[in-house]
């Protein structure tokens, strides 16, 4: 029998930051829009965008990946 890769054992939830990308959210929370509104994330683990460009306010649909990146030397 092998491990669902989808089913996370646990109770704690942990984020990890993608470089360039979204906040890979884990493990069991509630998100709450700036209204308020709880939002019922689409499975233990979901994806926040944090570059604010996606269509699927707040979860990351890849958007991210059609930016170019600027160095730093080229931000300032
Ligand atoms: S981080 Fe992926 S669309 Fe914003």
């Amino acid at each position: 029998m092998t491990a669902d890769p989808d089913v996370i054992v646990g109770t704690e939830a942990s984020i990890t930051v993608c470089p360039d990308g979204p906040l890979l959210v884990r493990g069991p929370v509630t998100i709450v829009d700036g209204a308020g509104r709880s939002i019922t994330p689409p499975s233990r683990m979901c994806a926040l965008c944090r570059c604010g460009r996606t269509s699927r306010t707040p979860f990351c649909d890849g958007t991210h990946k059609k930016r170019k990146r600027v160095s730093p030397a080229e931000a300032s």
